[in-house]
């Protein structure tokens, strides 16, 4: 099974992307992860949006098409979805209803350095996702509020909590793709 990790954060000591790595340490064998970066993606336009598209956006599609899964690790900004996240969906959400994105498995992390923990961004992602016909893993949302708390200096995953409940996260997110890709 290949899942594929897209950050909703591009900045350098991203506590999501972080996450995802911690993530991907989790992973049963068989199980691999890599990961997306949306920092090279042109600003959608549907001027650009031909049969022959930007490279980055290319390497898009093509992971999340080669992938049996996504896991999202994103932020959220005021109060929703960072502009770098969903300028990679709308670009992976064409065409509508027969994308990339339609049927794919979808499991969203949020971290955030307040108290809710991105609870908002994670609503919001839902909804555009039901638009792409992206079905999310149904468990209760991941979150990791006060995320500035959870690592050490070195910028490594230290809370044992949070350690714990990604890693079932990760066994329930693994066993439910491969039910879905079963289907
Ligand atoms: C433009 C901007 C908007 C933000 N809005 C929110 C918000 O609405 N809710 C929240 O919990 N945190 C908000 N934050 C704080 C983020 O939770 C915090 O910067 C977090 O570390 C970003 O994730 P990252 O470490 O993966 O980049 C915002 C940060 C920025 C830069």
């Amino acid at each position: 099974m290949k899942l594929l990790g897209i950050s909703g954060s591009i900045r350098k000591e991203s506590y999501n992307t972080r996450i995802l790595h911690a993530a991907a340490k989790c992973l049963p064998e068989g199980v691999t992860m890599s990961f997306s970066d949306c920092a090279d993606l042109p600003l959608y336009n549907n001027d650009l949006d031909q049969d022959i598209k930007p490279e980055s956006v290319e390497r898009l599609l093509r992971s999340i098409k080669d992938s049996d899964g996504l896991l999202i690790a994103t932020p959220e900004y005021n109060y929703s979805i960072p502009g770098v996240l969903k300028n990679a969906i709308d670009w992976a959400s064409r065409p509508g209803y027969k994308s990339v994105l339609a049927g794919k498995p979808a499991a969203i992390v949020s971290a955030s350095k307040s108290v809710v923990g991105g609870a908002r961004v994670q609503l919001h992602l839902r909804d555009v996702f039901s638009s792409t016909l992206t079905p999310v893993v149904p468990s209760p949302p991941f979150l990791v509020p006060l995320v500035q708390e959870k690592f050490n200096q070195q910028g490594e995953l230290v809370d044992a909590d949070t350690m714990r409940r990604l890693d079932r996260y990760m066994q329930d997110l693994v066993k439910w793709v491969g039910r879905m890709n079963d289907r």
